[in-house]
């Protein structure tokens, strides 16, 4: 007979399980794993001695050593996921957020350019329109050719186009230099009627007190079988009214674009009062947005019958209108990131804009 017995297993049985019910964290209770069934370990030392066993002691200490391997593994695995469940259950007692506290109106401020956006998306929804997107890395259709820009067409240089390095096949793709482009997408995608805003950033090599390279434009496209002139002039006469929440005079200007024919530019009365500007009365005009009707090449070019379909479309920049709206004296500070220009002009993101209490 060797020199362990059926009743020292179970000695052996009940100490490791003493031990292991105790261990207080998975780095203890590792070790005691180790110095049970690691490569030294009490127990794979025992099962090593099988070998010298006579064939008879073989049968009956065999399984029982098995049964002890077994055993004290279970345990260990039972005890790692309760130290594990206890972990947890530490953790989210010492993480607990209370959900029902206050928001503190220091922690953040939405951006006047998102503010702004917000409300011009207000007062289009309730006109009907919907918003709609498009990629701010354009392709050369996208951004000129089917917006009535020829090939080398001298309006395309007008645009101070950022490029990108030419992609494998050749193509160039553009940083989109208007929203433009979305009418495009648009038209192409949808069936009129059509009646969407389009709002997003936009790109030219442009920069001083009045221009950054990055900008934001709200694009809008009207299409259907009677749209006409007066439409258009409705429409954007009653937004700057909603927007500045004031009566304001309006005049449109001839000018050219492209891809609207005829086109035209809006200005809005406004006087110098002091340091800011008043918007609505006054002996100046300022312009704030670029109009038009669709160009038929432009309705052909998305496959849409010009004979059948015209539609009026319109661009403005944003952060121009969120400057008059709100008296902010320098474009630049608008993407300087400066916390404390953001918590003066910035708004509280828990009041929502809406035409009922008040858009800002
Ligand atoms: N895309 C023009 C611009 O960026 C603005 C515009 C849009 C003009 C739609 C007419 C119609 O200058």
């Amino acid at each position: 007979m060797s020199d362990i017995a059926i009743s020292d297993i179970e000695a052996i049985r009940s100490r490791f399980q003493a031990d292991i019910d105790t261990a207080s964290d998975l780095s203890s209770l590792d070790a005691i794993r180790v110095s049970a069934l690691g490569k030294k370990g009490e127990i794979s030392m025992m099962m090593r001695g099988l070998g010298k066993m006579s064939p008879e002691e073989k049968t009956v200490m065999g399984p029982a050593l098995n049964g002890l391997k077994n055993d004290v593994a279970a345990l260990v695995d039972i005890r790692k996921t309760a130290l594990e469940n206890e972990a947890l259950d530490a953790a989210l007692a010492s993480e607990m957020m209370d959900m029902s506290l206050p928001v503190s109106r220091k922690n953040g401020t939405l951006h006047p350019v998102q503010q702004v956006m917000e409300e011009m998306a207000v007062i289009f929804s309730d006109m009907g329109f919907s918003v709609a997107e498009g990629p701010d890395i354009e392709d050369d259709f996208h951004n000129f050719t089917a917006l009535n820009f020829p090939p080398g067409h001298p309006a395309r240089d007008m645009h101070d186009t950022f490029f990108m390095v030419p992609d494998s096949d050749g193509q160039q793709k553009v940083l989109r230099t208007h929203t433009s482009p979305v009418q495009i997408r648009t038209m192409m995608s949808q069936k009129p009627p059509i009646r969407i805003i389009a709002p997003g950033r936009t790109y030219r090599c442009d920069s001083d007190q009045t221009h950054t390279p990055m900008f934001h434009q709200v694009e809008g496209l009207v299409i259907g079988e009677d749209i006409h002139m007066g439409h258009l002039k409705g429409c954007l006469m009653d937004f700057v009214s909603a927007f500045f929440e004031t009566d304001v005079d309006v005049r449109f200007r001839p000018h050219h674009f492209p891809f609207t024919e005829p086109s035209a530019e809006m200005d809005v009365r406004y006087e110098r009062d002091g340091a800011s500007i008043k918007i609505g009365q006054g002996n100046d005009w300022m312009e704030i947005l670029g109009c038009g009707m669709v160009h038929p090449n432009v309705l052909t070019a998305c496959g849409i019958n010009p004979d059948v379909y015209q539609g009026f479309a319109f661009g403005m920049g944003v952060d121009r209108l969120a400057m008059l709206k709100y008296g902010m004296p320098d474009l630049r500070d608008m993407f300087a990131g400066d916390p404390r220009w953001l918590g003066h002009y910035g708004f509280s993101p828990l009041v929502q804009a809406s035409l009922e209490s008040g858009l800002s």
